[in-house]
């Protein structure tokens, strides 16, 4: 460890050199219960999950230690404090995306947002309507759309990816038509890294009076969003991965958009009224959150927002993305070795701190086993995006995914343990 590991400096900075920031990140691992436990481990699977830092848990914990009863429904005093912190960290998400807390709906996670709005929104649709999806998304945006293609003779396009595993955006022209009724997509690819121009799809999506999702699971960990200034019509992300805790996510929408489509689940909470006969909604964003909440988790992941906005957020993401490619450089000239997405020297910014590379003649498990035996957690797999795969041409990856407790020197390692399997394997 070098000196600057003293450095008395607690966020991230663009002013800071890669060295300066990695000292951040190992000032930040202290902060993670985990990394006690296992203080070797090299932890690069922060695409399928984050660690949770102890002020995440200390707050979920809290909850249940301080203020444990079912909300909306109790007038006594321990009801209404629980109640308290569910809305308190509605609003605290809220601001964090620069929402109003009516628009924004506690889910499950990003799955579960997805599956709300094709139920919800493709109530409104009709046999012969388009969604346009791009090719490399995760399962997650790409199975419910089939599901309810299935269900209602919905007809769904892709917006092609180069070779580069950029979005081909001129195809986006031809693929818009009059029966075009959603566009949804990926801003940040969980297999390529690619950081997608949701700006302009945004911009030419609503030049021709189409809403746009947009799946932020990925790029919410290292980006700040505002859906003022970004402008999608809804947008979906998990706790998980944002150093929150599991079972939690959230589904923004435009108040206009959640007013006018059906609540998905029924049960409890989402009604104003119930008759024999029927239901009446409950206003929004409660008439998408039937039955009990996940009141914990709500606290956990309004504590791990403001544990990113803490931290510098965005110069954070910055800090991933200068790892992936200083990975990139270290690697990339090892014999056999393919890595997937956009290369140096791609516009800054396109590449997300994702870094998933196939080696010639050894499976992706196989590398993967290898790198545990070393302590370091890769994923590998097609990483729920099979077709993207297909695509790319590869049946399975192993993936490196960077978090705000990765360092300088982890980077070395993990490259020094892949010129050592390709000797070795
Ligand atoms: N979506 C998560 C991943 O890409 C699970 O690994």
């Amino acid at each position: 460890m070098n000196a600057l590991a003293d450095i008395n400096q607690k966020t991230f900075s663009l002013d800071f050199s890669v060295e300066e920031n990695s000292s951040v990140a190992r000032f930040i691992k202290k902060q993670y219960p985990l990394f006690d436990q296992y203080p070797h481990l090299v932890y690069v699977d922060n695409a399928a999950t984050s660690q949770k830092p102890r002020s995440v848990l200390d707050a979920e914990q809290g909850l249940y230690t301080r203020a444990c009863a079912n909300v909306h429904r109790a007038i006594y005093n321990l009801g209404e404090a629980a109640t308290g912190l569910y809305e308190e960290s509605r609003k605290t998400l809220a601001h964090f995306i620069g929402a109003a807390p009516e628009e924004c709906v506690f889910t499950r996670g990003t799955t579960e947002a997805i599956n709300l709005l094709a139920h919800s929104f493709g109530e409104t649709l009709s046999a012969g309507d388009e969604i346009i999806l791009t090719e490399m998304e995760h399962h997650a945006n790409l199975v419910p759309w089939q599901q309810l293609a299935l269900r209602r003779g919905i007809k769904l396009k892709f917006i092609p990816i180069t070779d580069e595993g950029l979005l081909n955006l001129e195809a986006l022209h031809q693929l818009i038509g009059k029966r075009t009724r959603l566009i949804a997509m990926t801003m940040v690819s969980n297999v390529l890294g690619t950081r997608n121009p949701v700006e302009t799809v945004i911009t030419l999506a609503h030049e021709a009076g189409i809403p746009v999702l947009l799946d932020a699971a990925q790029a919410i960990p290292a980006e700040p969003l505002n859906v003022r200034s970004l402008d999608p019509d809804f947008l979906a992300f998990s706790g998980h991965k944002m150093y929150g805790p599991f079972g939690i996510g959230l589904l923004y929408g435009k108040r206009k958009w959640l007013e006018m489509i059906p609540p998905f689940m029924g049960g409890g909470d989402m009604i104003s009224e119930v008759r024999l006969e029927g239901f009446t909604p409950n206003e929004i964003p409660y008439k998408f959150e039937a039955g009990t909440p996940p009141v914990a988790q709500a606290v956990g992941i309004a504590e791990a927002a403001r544990w990113l906005e803490g931290l510098g957020h965005e110069d954070l993401g910055r800090y991933e993305s200068e790892l992936a490619q200083l990975l990139i450089n270290e690697i990339k000239d090892i014999p056999g070795i393919r890595i997937l997405g956009s290369q140096p020297g791609a516009p800054q910014g396109r590449r997300a701190g994702i870094v998933a590379l196939t080696m010639e003649g050894v499976h992706a498990h196989d590398l993967a086993a290898y790198l545990d035996r070393y302590g370091i957690t890769v994923r590998a797999g097609h990483h729920c995006a099979h077709p993207l795969a297909q695509r790319l041409g590869v049946v399975s990856s192993a993936r490196v995914s960077f978090g705000a407790y990765n360092t300088l020197e982890e980077v070395h390692y993990i490259a020094d343990m892949l010129h050592k399997a390709r000797k070795e394997l």
